[in-house]
């Protein structure tokens, strides 16, 4: 005999928990996870915007459960995620001296944030807990429910990474209120994709109340159903493929072709956001689909009209570079496995994937979408 075969499995168990004024005295949902001790210690590990803007809060509400808690800060932003934040998160996790289980990190901030957190756990003695906590629109809705950390390397968003959930998620909206329209805007990206690729009612949603929600910086009376909405979107499309064995991902709509776009454009005039650089996608999509005689004109209009409403962008310079889009998507294939894979709606909705997606429709539709924008 000189042949084994280990065969195993991972149980993954994590709750996603609505937790209003989740920094309030009065509520300690945040420390049922973790060893409950005397002493207990955290380490805590924020955005630097965050902790300007609550520091007074979330000091006052682990001294008041008596937590000593080391901070940690980290800058948020597309261009701070990367190697030198996770060598240095490394070394103060280090210097805490987490023990291994019993001490969840504790990371709050944007998805940025929550992503390095994310990477670091998994690699400190090859796995520690942590808890998230987003603190942005994109992290409330997407961060929250995904199983995956990374940084950016080599200009390519996320290529170092793990699949490694936190223990527990909280989410606040109130920390939404803090955030600018921006940035708002961009974590609607990310809910428009949703509701394009796979609910109806949400894109519906949108289309009614899209622009109160963004005014009111989602304190709306609505917004607690958009946001349910789309964690469940979430839920259902990841839960059965949390490991991504299944390439075919229609949570993958608007990140085709955005990804290298989105990077290139961060030293630029015109910098994208993460949201907006899916956005853009989503529409190039739904060309995609109109010019295959899916979507229909009038489907599209709406669409197009809801973006503009969400203040979302019609057009990037760079989306109408059809070669750096055929990069794009070339990268885009090896991740998916030498596949296309592309999500496309046939309706407002409903998608399909197709694979036999050609160049010289890429140059139509990048025409398509400067034609659009100059109208
Ligand atoms: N792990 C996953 O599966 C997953 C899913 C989706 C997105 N992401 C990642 O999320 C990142 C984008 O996240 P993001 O849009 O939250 O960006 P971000 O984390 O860079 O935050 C955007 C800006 O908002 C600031 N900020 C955060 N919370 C705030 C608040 N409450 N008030 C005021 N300012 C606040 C930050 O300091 C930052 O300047 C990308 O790197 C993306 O890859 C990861």
């Amino acid at each position: 005999m000189n042949e084994w075969n280990i065969n195993t499995s991972l149980p993954i168990d994590y709750t996603i928990k609505i937790s209003n004024d989740l920094f309030s005295v009065n509520n300690n949902d945040l420390l049922q996870t973790g060893e409950k001790k005397e002493n207990m210690r955290r380490l805590i590990v924020i955005d630097k915007n965050v902790y300007e803007l609550y520091s007074k809060k979330i000091l006052n509400y682990f001294n008041h459960y008596d937590v000593k808690c080391s901070i940690v800060l980290l800058e948020g932003g597309e261009q701070n995620k990367n190697l030198d934040a996770l060598m240095y998160l490394l070394s103060e996790i280090e210097k805490f001296g987490l023990l291994r289980r019993g001490e969840p990190i504790i990371a709050i901030g944007g998805g940025v944030v929550l992503d390095i957190v994310g990477q670091a756990a998994s690699m400190f003695r090859r796995g520690v807990p942590y808890i998230r906590i987003p603190t942005t629109l994109l992290g409330i809705v997407d961060v929250s429910v995904a199983a995956k950390t990374g940084i950016n390397f080599l200009e390519r968003r996320n290529r170092i990474g793990s699949y490694y959930p936190p223990i527990a998620v909280y989410l606040d909206k109130i920390f939404i209120k803090t955030q600018n329209s921006l940035e708002i805007s961009s974590g609607m990206g990310e809910i428009l994709k949703m509701a394009i690729v796979k609910d109806n009612k949400l894109f519906e949603l949108l289309e009614t109340y899209g622009e109160e929600l963004l005014e009111t910086k989602f304190q709306h009376e609505i917004s607690d159903e958009v946001i349910e909405r789309s964690i469940i979107g979430m839920i259902e499309e990841l839960e059965i493929n949390l490991w991504e064995k299944n390439l075919k991902r229609l949570v993958d709509f608007g990140h085709s072709f955005s990804p290298i776009i989105e990077m290139r454009s961060i030293n630029t005039e015109n910098p994208l956001t993460h949201g907006q650089a899916v956005t853009l996608d989503v529409l190039y999509s739904c060309l995609i689909s109109k010019s295959r005689g899916m979507l229909s004109s009038e489907e599209v209009k709406r669409i197009f009209a809801t973006t503009k409403r969400l203040k979302l962008p019609l057009y990037h310079p760079l989306f109408g570079n059809s070669i750096l889009l055929k990069e794009s998507l070339s990268d885009t294939m090896k991740h998916r496995n030498g596949k296309q894979n592309l999500p496309i709606p046939v309706r407002i909705g409903k998608s399909i994937f197709i694979n036999d997606f050609k160049y010289e429709e890429l140059i139509q539709i990048c025409e398509q979408l400067k034609e659009k924008n100059e109208k």
